[in-house]
């Protein structure tokens, strides 16, 4: 959940790591700082706020040196403080840390080094990998041999860069469930959780495996086990433009994602036909299926569940990846979990993988980022083609979900995969042509106290969905919800001017969605209809244009996306960074 990058070059690399560290801040934002090294010290600068805030009052740009790591935190163990960000130092300021995950015995490890006199500064669980490197540094004299023995101290997850203020042009790493790569540009090398750190200045890319150990210097790297092997990997090449990080003319990211989604559902569309088939395979074969994933991904894996069973007659369950456990039973060989997910490094889906995986389960995975964890560990991959999804809330990652988790079941269906796809990508257009209609329903309801959203049958994961968005990106209360739901409870809930959006395409339960909105009606809701029929139980029609039923989710969430953006907007949030979340949650 937080942001590192490290930077080993020949001029000097404060500015860089500035840029790298904007392009991380999404992982995480309520602190951030940064360690140059410069004649044998170490020179740190930090706080607690945004990036460019601290970069206004400390100028971590400034800062001299051809080392350097930079940091940005989402704190887990510590509060908001400048203590609290990194980089940690060692007691004597010879060890530099910047970390992403949670050290679990930190507890007692911190006992272990008071008792021996190590003074601690901060309350974070970060702290103890400083001086515990500090110890064994001490004890070997050797970066990497200092770095893996503390791998072998530490549990819990991490991803560290480390830093030796006697060892200039030299930065380790190691990960355990966090994602750590490095970059290979020319005459400066990088450490990072993302591609997108350091993607300005190179795409080539070696992805640490987990539980391995990286030594980065100027004139290359070299990795090894956490047991000190040496191995040999090569960089790949990774294929995201830098062009695609840009903000273009729109005042978020979030929005121009959201606009980018007729180009995107198009290009989720183009997948290889063998790897499509023989994942559509896997998946008809199983025996039990499961797809999993959290949050919005989850619910794209609701709509897939939904398919399959209904139109394929495959018995299967979308579970959300943290509660994946609890039907761990199921597991073994011939079981299948299908896992989507954004950034293939989500805590939750990597532990109902991994638990699935070693009883003999395969694993399909549905995913954006080519080379997270997520799509290297598992047996088949698709990948979302939707560019990198920098606003914190899924947007487009989620209909290009929406899309490849359709292609995969009308190949289980022996169908033609893409079919409507350019008709959708057209529907999505107009669908974003509401957004001066969804901005005024934004200002009139966006101080409501709370918000609903229902829909039946395939449509209610829709409104699950338009609920997460609001509540993430607004911070207003919303439920999502099975229209049918309503009169066995929330109904007593309702009362003159609540909004709710009832989602009620043309088809099949149409007639009893809108028995359900004149429900609503008669206890005086105001009822925003996203439908292709107008009707005039709703207090307001957000008009979307009618594609193939199981893609019209694609289509009606987009209306949905822009009423959370605009409310965030109104209540003058920022919808990039909605407080207290992070994009990558790295952490159970
Ligand atoms: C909501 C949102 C989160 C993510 C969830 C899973 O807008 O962004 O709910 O969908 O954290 O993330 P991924 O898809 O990266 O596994």
């Amino acid at each position: 959940m937080c942001g590192i990058i490290g930077c080993v070059s020949d001029r000097p690399v404060a500015k860089t790591l500035l840029d790298g560290l904007r392009r991380v801040e999404y992982r995480g934002y309520d602190s951030a700082g940064m360690v140059t090294e410069s004649g044998g010290r170490l020179l740190v600068r930090k706080g607690a706020g945004r990036v460019s805030e601290i970069e206004e009052k400390q100028r971590l740009s400034e800062l001299p040196g051809d080392v350097g790591m930079a940091h940005t935190r989402w704190a887990t163990h510590g509060g908001v403080t400048d203590r609290n960000a990194h980089p940690h130092l060692s007691c004597d300021g010879l060890v530099a840390v910047v970390h992403n995950g949670i050290i679990e015995n930190y507890l007692e490890l911190k006992k272990e080094l008071s008792g021996s006199g190590h003074k601690f500064r901060s309350q974070t669980d970060t702290e103890v990998i400083s001086h515990l490197i500090e110890v064994e540094y001490r004890r070997t004299k050797d970066p990497l041999k200092a770095t893996t023995a503390a791998m072998g101290r530490l549990k819990g997850q991490y991803a560290i860069a480390v830093m030796f203020s006697d060892r200039p042009g030299t930065i380790t790493g190691a990960r355990k469930d966090a994602p750590l790569i490095i970059g290979v540009g020319d005459g400066t090398m990088f450490i990072a959780s993302d591609v997108l750190a350091f993607i300005e200045h190179t795409d080539r890319t070696v992805f640490l495996d987990n539980k391995e150990a990286a030594v980065v210097t100027r004139d290359g790297y070299r990795l090894y086990t956490a047991g000190g092997r040496e191995v040999r990997r090569r960089p790949t090449q990774v294929a995201w433009e830098l062009s695609d990080l840009s903000k273009a003319d729109f005042a978020h990211y979030t929005l121009k994602e959201i606009s980018e989604q007729p180009q995107t559902v198009v290009s989720a569309a183009l997948q290889d036909s063998k790897t499509l088939g023989e994942f559509a395979g896997l998946v008809k074969r199983a025996e039990p299926l499961f797809i999993t994933g959290s949050g919005t991904s989850y619910h794209a894996g609701l709509l897939m569940k939904s398919r399959l069973n209904r139109e394929a007659g495959i018995a299967c369950e979308a579970i959300i990846s943290g509660e994946l456990k609890e039907h761990a039973g199921f597991f073994g060989r011939g079981s299948v979990v299908v896992a989507l997910s954004q950034s293939g490094e989500t805590a939750d889906v990597l532990e109902a993988v991994k638990r699935a995986k070693k009883k003999g389960a395969k694993v399909l995975s549905i995913v954006n980022a080519a080379g997270s964890t997520l799509a290297r560990e598992s047996d088949a991959v698709l990948l979302l083609n939707c560019g990198p999804e920098v606003g914190v809330a899924a947007t487009k990652s989620f209909t290009a979900q929406v899309v490849v988790a359709n292609l995969v079941v009308d190949s289980v269906l022996g169908g033609r995969p893409g079919q409507g796809v350019a008709e959708v990508s057209q529907a999505v257009r107009g669908a974003l042509g509401t957004e001066a209609e969804v901005k005024r329903l934004a200002s009139k309801y966006a101080r409501a106290p709370d918000f609903y959203f229902v829909a039946r049958g395939y449509q209610t994961p829709v409104a699950l969905e338009g609920a997460l968005k609001l509540k993430e990106l607004s911070y207003v209360h919303a439920e999502g919800m099975a229209a049918s739901e309503l009169k066995h409870g929330t109904l007593a809930l309702i009362e003159k001017g609540t909004p709710v959006v009832v989602i009620n395409p043309s088809g099949e339960s149409h007639a009893e969605s809108l028995s359900s909105a004149e429900e609503l009606r008669a206890r005086g809701a105001d009822v925003i209809g996203v439908s292709d029929k107008a009707d005039e139980v709703y207090t307001h029609t957000i008009k979307v244009q009618r594609v193939p039923r199981k893609l019209m989710p694609v289509v009606e969430v987009v209306p949905l996306q822009l009423l959370a953006y605009h409310a965030a907007v109104v209540r003058k949030n920022d919808p990039d960074y909605p407080r207290n979340l992070a994009k990558s949650v790295t952490v159970k």
